[in-house]
């Protein structure tokens, strides 16, 4: 039996997508659900193009009542992915899956995190305050926005004319390339 791996996501789902790709014929984990916080997010039509089974939900659902951790539990769910999620893991996922959800941030965490801190707010902060380098963060995914145990950490080099656009695409190419093998790695450990 392979080893069943949801992933969240609230956005366009690059990420998601080159998760699917990678797992696509691996022996032992399989991507079985993409859930959604937004229903006009574009990585519901990715799941739908790669035939996976997706689900939208709203906060009550997600915060209040128990519909997702049924939806997880009825699909056989072993493993949670984050890939560009926008709303904080509510405390009892983090016990119902221990080590067992891992999230990407695109900054090099500590710095740049938090509520508020996503997307394109972290590399327009990056901007400001003239870094010199940026990159990602995989991280076990804790109570906290951005608190979790760091996995792996990869950086790029930023050039004084960078704009934030720049920095997301640098950034993006590092997703792209380290998150996919630091889940596998991850769940077989
Ligand atoms: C990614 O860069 C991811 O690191 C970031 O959102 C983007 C989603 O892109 N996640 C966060 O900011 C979480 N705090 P995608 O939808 O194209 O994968």
């Amino acid at each position: 039996m392979k080893i069943k791996v949801a992933i969240f996501a609230s956005g366009n789902g690059t990420n998601a997508e080159e998760i699917i790709k990678y797992f696509q014929n691996h022996e032992s984990i399989k991507i079985s659900l993409i859930l959604s916080n937004n229903p006009n997010a574009f990585v519901l039509q990715r799941a739908e193009n790669h035939r996976i089974p997706h689900f939208i939900f709203n906060r009550n659902m997600f915060y209040k009542e128990r519909l997702i951790d049924e939806i997880l539990s009825l699909n056989g769910i072993n493993f949670i992915v984050l890939a560009g999620f926008m709303w904080l893991i509510p405390e009892r996922f983090v016990k119902n899956y221990p080590n067992k959800i891992v999230n990407i941030h695109p900054a090099l965490l500590p710095k740049y995190g938090g509520k508020g801190m996503y997307g394109s707010y972290v590399h327009e902060a990056v901007i400001k305050n003239k870094e010199k380098e940026s990159g990602i963060t995989i991280h076990w995914v804790n109570e906290k926005y951005d608190e979790g145990n760091i996995i792996f950490q990869a950086k790029c080099k930023l050039n004084p004319s960078d704009t934030a656009d720049d920095v997301a695409k640098k950034v993006h190419r590092l997703e792209y390339e380290h998150y996919p093998k630091v889940i596998e790695k991850a769940i077989l450990q």
